[in-house]
């Protein structure tokens, strides 16, 4: 048998492997937000989804769209600059464009995160996303709302030469005649290749309100803060979210998978490097590997028979 040995080696990569893969995912995992015991699933909001709001100055007005993803992180255009796009790990992105009223004239003025993943960024931090009840929240005013409150850091926004914090607090109401994705304009940039995120939203609503709203930008010295507010009867407590009994067994394969490539990859990398091994031998026990198809038909064999022979001889396998 050729290095590696199988069983410590398989251990240690997946103890490797293991705190990696629950950071990444972890993270993102909007199908269940568990709040004081009480399971949400946000999946169905997930994706691109956009305001837009408008301020007035005078001669011009500004246009900003906020985009937003609470499953991921926004996606990237390819053929979009990449001053003019958020960088990589955004979970809100501003979109900041002047109008002037007159001629029309519109200048994309500034793109900035709002909130994200962004520690690798210069001047961003964690996102440190937290999720409360609405009813529990000192920062909710209404205790009769029913929902959730969703606050994002992490962001930052050009400003004077400065860098300005920012973070974005989203509201969900829970309202049962709606997903969420009513009326909700298409977002700016194609944050994700080839879709369109309006086509695959709830109804559009007569009344025309868009599901998600903008609610306020307000300038403070830690942080900026972004206001959204959305309503979705995903957001009541009710909702009958399906606990999920698959998490366990997608985690187990995943890493049952990665752990095997990890092993089969940097097996085959030893014996290539410590003998020079070619063909079937790369493979870490490529000996067993190759008896395979012979093992598994001999043993099938030996079930076959004891079946038969059990039912041959009349009720000796029950015990
Ligand atoms: C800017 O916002 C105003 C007010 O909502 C809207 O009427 C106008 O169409 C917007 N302009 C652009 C270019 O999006």
């Amino acid at each position: 048998m050729r290095l590696p040995g199988s069983a410590a080696d398989t251990a240690i990569l997946s103890t490797i492997l293991f705190p990696i893969f629950s950071a990444a995912i972890g993270n993102i995992d909007c199908t269940r937000v568990v709040v004081n015991k009480i399971p949400f699933n946000l999946k169905e909001l997930g994706g691109a989804r956009s305001v837009m709001h408008s301020v007035d100055l005078g001669p011009s007005r500004t246009n900003t769209t906020y985009t937003i993803d609470i499953c991921k992180p926004l996606g990237k255009a390819k053929d979009v600059n990449k001053d003019d796009q958020c960088p990589h790990g955004t979970r809100v992105c501003a979109i900041e464009h002047q109008i002037s009223d007159e001629e029309g004239k519109d200048v994309l003025m500034r793109v900035y995160p709002i909130a994200g993943e962004l520690h690798e960024q210069l001047n961003g931090k964690d996102m440190n996303a937290k999720w409360e009840l609405l009813k529990n929240s000192e920062s909710n005013d209404d205790p009769t709302e029913e929902g959730l409150l969703l606050e994002m850091n992490g962001g930052y926004k050009p400003e004077d030469g400065k860098s300005r914090p920012q973070k974005a607090v989203v509201k969900f109401l829970c309202d049962k005649s709606r997903t969420g994705l009513e009326n909700l304009p298409k977002p700016e940039n194609p944050f994700e290749e080839g879709k369109d995120k309006r086509e695959e939203g709830g109804e559009d609503k007569d009344d025309g309100s868009p599901s998600l709203q903008f609610v306020s930008y307000t300038e403070a010295n830690d942080a900026d803060v972004l206001e959204l507010k959305w309503k979705t009867k995903y957001a009541c407590e009710d909702a009958n979210p399906v606990v999920e009994h698959w998490g366990f067994f997608t985690w187990f394969l995943i890493i049952a998978f990665m752990s095997t490539a990890a092993y089969l990859i940097f097996g085959s990398w030893l014996n290539y490097n410590r003998y020079g091994a070619r063909g079937w031998d790369l493979l870490p026990h490529g000996d067993t590997l190759r008896d395979l198809p012979y093992l598994l038909k001999d043993w099938f064999r030996r079930v076959l028979n004891t079946v038969q022979g059990g039912g041959s001889r009349g009720g000796y396998a029950a015990v």
